[in-house]
């Protein structure tokens, strides 16, 4: 049966019962409205651990007050029936309150890696994320911990963090799941109506672009994000917020193709930023 906790201390009790039994723990950190992005994740997760958990919290930090914290789409029925058919043993749903005690004034911040791509329009983004990631590890302990690439920064920082501190949890990456016309799958995707669902291809199509100009060899950077560009201009609903090309580990713009590269871009499709991206191995 699976198991809904929203405190610490109950959650802590089932995972520490886990752990005494030598059984393996998967984890899949989310925000709920829950998507077969996310589930991927967590079939993944139920096939590599003896159990797993699931966390549900809209993280109020890595949200600035001009973000869309407010109007998050939520809808918890869906999720744990989701969850529950998906092999899942725990979800926590804890309350802003409990992860946030009177008088929190901890934080896990980094440099460097956060200060591209959305860390340039979204500046406290990233601390939120190591914050809550962090906080989450502490509670759950978990041998193995499932990241999307459609986040791709986020899963590079996640990476960086765990090493830098030390956190004995491997990370998983997991591919982006699209829909079948090639939109990725995200939970924001609710926010476009019916002629900026269709405009929102632009981002797909602009990966899908990139990715054959350099399979067809095109080697110069700036063509390829210029190409980019300009694909993306052609849509009249969509308003560029980056496109860029970064060393994948070090989130380091990049002007030559060289290791493992990503190609990121971020577009608002009328009032809903959208991201996607790509990862070329040289
Ligand atoms: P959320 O946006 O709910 O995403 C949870 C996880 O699902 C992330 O690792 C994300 O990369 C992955 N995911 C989302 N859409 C996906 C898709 N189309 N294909 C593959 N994976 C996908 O990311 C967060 O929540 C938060 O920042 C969190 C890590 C939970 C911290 O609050």
């Amino acid at each position: 049966m699976m198991k809904v906790t929203t405190t610490i201390n109950e959650t802590r009790s089932i995972i520490s019962e886990w752990k005494k039994q030598g059984l393996t723990v998967g984890f899949v950190p989310t925000m709920g409205y829950l998507h077969e992005g996310h589930q991927s994740l967590i079939k993944k997760a139920v096939q590599e651990n003896d159990r797993v958990a699931v966390s549900i919290f809209v993280n109020p930090m890595q949200f600035s007050p001009n973000e869309d914290l407010d109007k998050y789409p939520r809808d918890f029925a869906a999720d744990t029936k989701l969850c529950s058919e998906s092999g899942v043993d725990l979800i926590f749903h804890p309350e802003p309150e409990e992860m946030y005690c009177d008088g929190f004034c901890s934080f896990v911040d980094m440099t460097g890696l956060t200060a591209e791509l959305c860390g340039k329009s979204r500046p406290i983004h990233f601390r939120g994320v190591c914050t809550v990631v962090n906080k989450l590890f502490n509670i759950i302990q978990p041998d193995r911990a499932y990241f999307g690439q459609k986040d791709a920064q986020q899963l590079s920082v996640i990476r960086r963090m765990v090493k830098d501190l030390n956190i004995p949890t491997e990370i998983i990456d997991c591919p982006i799941i699209r829909e079948a016309d090639g939109l990725a799958k995200s939970s924001r995707n609710k926010y476009l109506n019916p002629e900026e669902r269709k405009a929102a291809l632009i981002l797909s199509k602009t990966i899908f672009l990139g990715e054959r100009l350099i399979k067809d060899g095109e080697k110069n950077v700036s063509v390829i994000l210029d190409k980019m560009k300009k694909n993306i201009e052609t849509e009249p609903l969509a308003k560029i917020d980056y496109v860029e090309a970064v060393d994948f580990d070090s989130v380091q713009k990049i002007d030559e193709i060289k290791g493992k590269v990503l190609f990121a871009i971020a577009v608002y499709i009328g009032k809903t930023r959208l991201i996607d991206n790509f990862i070329f191995e040289a």
